[in-house]
């Protein structure tokens, strides 16, 4: 394996000598998760190496690589329309186009991309990211397309270059794929089954990453609490050993699952000062009906259970999640289950989504889709009653003092400094630059639909 990472540090070797002469620039667009956000990290770090530079600007590019997500349909429609985008300017400027991530492990997608935009260079999947630089090397040399994707899953990979886009947060992934077949997921089929990274490796990065200044870590998975580090070391055991290391002063984790969420790992988050207070729990559905269908293997009640248990052991604990809406067969009486949820619980932030049907899973094949209308309309509902709790619950943040991690200057007013409470929560506040990349007391003021407004003490 270490052989394989060998051979594509020759590669970038080999396409930095072809460059060398020349001022090259790529642009890379990142399309769903926060892992495909570090996956593109990867290959900023991976391009950086082979001599490119990276822009906004897709038209001075001389590679544009598109990572793709595929966990709902609109992804498909844009995704396709910035590709015709690019004709024009491959024609011009004989631009590369690599296409990766987790829809081209779709054969439907791939096989729409040969038949109609038969001018992209690179197709790359999920399990082979790492490889990049011998497409990439191929192409300047042979400039025949390249498919370069495969079926079974990719080994963990360490030590690729990874170029970060912020510098006071990182992401650091801990697992790759997932097992739980949720029956309206296509993750499963394109990320493939579970695969951890060995403790010591993820520990490493971490250590690394404080050194370098960072403050504050995610640990990402699509199942962080199926961790399996070898010879019984668990998430929680990962999550103490974070809290170690020096430097870092933050810990966040995204996302694990309510059906594993053992008392182990409540105990370490009660512990642990590093771990923020919030945690996401996807609950999809506040039905046992519709959870059952989902295979998502809890009931409503085991669901509000686990965040009674996790309130009465974690001071100041609060939620996060996702719902679906419209899921086949969703009555109206299970869609008021998902609300009566969600006004029990009061969440910090829902990530919202209208149920889509993806090719292969066994959703998709469910009779009783629900009508386009009947969906948005309980969207909206949906919507209505999460905006006015995030109101409600800004509205308690207001005549407190929340340590704030300064992230830089607010980008809608350049006068302001932003940062983010423990919570989550943007807080804009005047300050001097010093303040940057630390963590302060604010007292807050006042509240906004989307932000806190914060004072120095
Ligand atoms: N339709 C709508 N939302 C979906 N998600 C996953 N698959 C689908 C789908 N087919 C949502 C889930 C998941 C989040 C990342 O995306 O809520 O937690
Ligand atoms: Fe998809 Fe379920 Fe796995 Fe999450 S746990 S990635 S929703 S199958």
């Amino acid at each position: 394996m270490k052989g394989e990472i060998q051979e594509q540090y020759e590669y970038m070797k080999k396409v930095q000598e072809i460059n060398s002469a020349k001022t090259l620039k790529y642009s890379i667009y990142t399309m769903g998760c926060q892992l495909n956000e570090n996956d593109s990290e990867k290959i900023s770090g991976m391009l950086e190496e082979m001599g490119y530079s990276k822009t906004e600007d897709l038209s001075i590019s001389d590679l544009v690589i598109f990572n793709t997500c595929c966990v709902r349909e609109n992804a498909e429609d844009k995704l396709f329309g910035k590709i015709g985008e690019m004709k024009k300017q491959k024609e011009k400027n004989n631009t590369i186009i690599a296409i990766g991530g987790c829809m081209m492990q779709e054969e439907h997608i791939v096989e729409k991309l040969h038949k109609s935009y038969p001018f992209v260079d690179i197709i790359f999947g999920t399990h082979t990211l790492h490889k990049l630089p011998e497409d990439i090397y191929k192409i300047l040399v042979k400039r025949k397309r390249i498919d370069d994707i495969m079926d079974i899953d990719g080994e963990v990979y360490e030590g690729l270059p990874i170029k970060r886009n912020d510098d006071i947060k990182a992401s650091v992934t801990i697992m790759y794929g997932c097992n739980n077949f949720c029956s309206y997921c296509i993750v499963p089929y394109v990320r493939g089954r579970e695969r951890s990274r060995k403790p010591e490796d993820i520990l490493n990065e971490i250590k690394e990453l404080a050194k370098e200044g960072y403050k504050e870590i995610t640990l990402l998975g699509q199942n962080v609490n199926s961790y399996d580090g070898g010879n019984g070391y668990k998430f929680s055991d990962l999550l103490y050993d974070v809290n170690k290391i020096d430097g870092i002063q933050r810990i966040r984790f995204v996302s694990p699952h309510p059906k594993d969420f053992t008392d182990d790992v409540i105990r370490a988050i009660a512990t642990c000062d590093k771990i923020c207070k919030i945690v996401h729990l996807p609950l999809q559905s506040g039905s046992s009906n519709v959870l059952k269908v989902m295979n998502r293997k809890y009931t409503k009640e085991q669901y509000l259970e686990l965040a009674k248990k996790m309130q009465e052991q974690i001071p100041g604990i609060v939620f996060s999640t996702d719902i679906i809406v419209g899921f086949p067969g969703e009555t109206e009486e299970d869609f008021e289950d998902t609300l009566d949820v969600v006004r029990k619980i009061k969440f910090e932030q829902v990530y919202m989504f209208i149920y889509s049907r993806r090719v292969g899973t066994p959703a998709d094949k469910m009779e009783n889709q629900i009508p386009d209308e009947i969906k948005h309309k309980r969207f909206d509902k949906l919507k209505e009653l999460v905006e006015s709790q995030i109101e409600d619950n800004n509205k308690k943040y207001v005549g407190t003092i929340q340590k704030v991690l300064v992230e830089g200057k607010s980008k809608n007013n350049p006068n302001m400094l932003t940062g983010r409470t423990d919570t989550n929560k943007v807080v804009n506040f005047e300050g001097d630059e010093k303040l940057i990349h630390k963590i302060i007391d604010l007292k807050i003021v006042s509240e906004h639909m989307w932000y806190l407004k914060g004072e120095l003490l």
